[in-house]
């Protein structure tokens, strides 16, 4: 038995953790309780501190809602999601497209559209764009029948379950056509606030941050045998892609709105070329899954767990394998 110091604490919580039989769940908590005890040792954190840290991590998880994820905001503000992001991007076998954030307002059931089409329900005029590219491998072949799906604010700087939670405005599922290609008509987005009337919307108030994010459009590219990218493109000229509050700008991601270029398919609108390659699929893409996702989805799958501990609760089944198995699959 040690006697327990703050020095001396870590190692004995490590000792009882040492039974965990999941060996990446062990590995993580063993790693996240050393990361956490450092911490608290390094700012020498009082007890009213942590009671006002439990108070704000209690807080974002009441602001959670089928529609709004504010834990997602919260990783994102503090830059979690693009470094899990990009540590993601290192496992792909090739070195494709970086990815950028998925965002909190991704929804999983944008409507199809034909080449071309505009993803506006009302264009503003003066605010229309085209958008068009190509989809290829890293060798540049170009990858036929991709799923190319977009969504962006208006020019108001909204998305459309901001102003109306039911709407379906700014989104698209476009197909390439046999050379990888793609064309879409949009409306030109502009940069914008994350939501800011949470506990997160406080923290970076307090930080004096902007919480602003710079112009863009999203992306989510699949193709048959190639990892899945989730990305966005950053409008070249914004005043935030150095300072972006989520940090999901990168300069390989800018693109440049050009008033009249000759080789865009859609003539007399402005224009911008955004081209993505994907990397080949490998069996780590089936263990490691997307950074982010539909808030709705995130509660539906929390009801399927509730549900299925119930029944395990009854019916004492072994826990399932796979991620964490012992922890949420039950
Ligand atoms: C977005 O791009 O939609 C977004 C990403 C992170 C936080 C808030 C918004
Ligand atoms: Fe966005």
């Amino acid at each position: 038995m040690h006697e327990l110091t703050p020095e001396t604490i870590t190692d004995a919580v490590l000792e009882q953790m040492a039974s965990t039989s999941d060996p990446r769940l062990k590995e993580i908590m063993a790693s996240a309780v050393k990361h956490l005890h450092a911490f608290a040792r390094d700012v020498n954190l009082t007890p009213a501190e942590w009671l006002k840290g439990i108070e704000f991590m209690t807080a974002v998880g009441r602001t959670c809602t089928p529609e709004r994820q504010e834990f997602i905001l919260l990783s994102d503000t503090l830059g979690f999601s693009a470094l899990v992001n990009g540590l993601h991007d290192r496992t792909a076998v090739e070195d494709a497209t970086h990815t950028s954030l998925l965002g909190p307002f991704f929804r999983e059931n944008a409507p199809k559209r034909e080449a071309g089409a505009q993803i506006a329900n009302k264009v503003v005029p003066g605010t229309e764009v085209a958008l068009w590219g190509k989809i290829t491998s890293v060798r540049g072949e170009p990858l036929p029948n991709a799923q190319v799906s977009v969504w962006q604010t208006g020019a108001d700087g909204l998305y459309d379950i901001q102003v109306d939670a039911s709407g379906t405005d700014y989104r698209g599922v476009f197909t390439t056509d046999a050379q990888g290609n793609f064309v879409i008509r949009t409306v030109r987005p502009i940069g914008y606030s994350i939501p800011m009337d949470g506990p997160v919307g406080a923290l970076v108030q307090a930080q004096g941050r902007h919480g602003m994010r710079p112009a863009h459009i999203h992306f989510l590219v699949s193709a048959p045998g190639y990892r899945e990218l989730v990305t966005a493109l950053y409008i070249k000229g914004d005043a935030h892609i150095a300072d972006d509050v989520v940090f999901g700008s990168s300069a390989d991601l800018v693109a440049e709105l050009k008033q009249d270029d000759p080789a865009c398919p859609l003539k007399g609108i402005p224009s911008m070329r955004f081209d993505l390659t994907l990397s080949r699929e490998s069996a780590i893409d089936q263990a490691t899954g997307r950074v982010g996702a539909d808030p709705a989805a995130i509660f539906k799958e929390k009801a399927s767990h509730a549900a299925s501990a119930n029944e395990a609760a009854h019916t004492a089944k072994p826990a399932k394998p796979g991620l964490f198995g012992a922890l949420f699959g039950r």
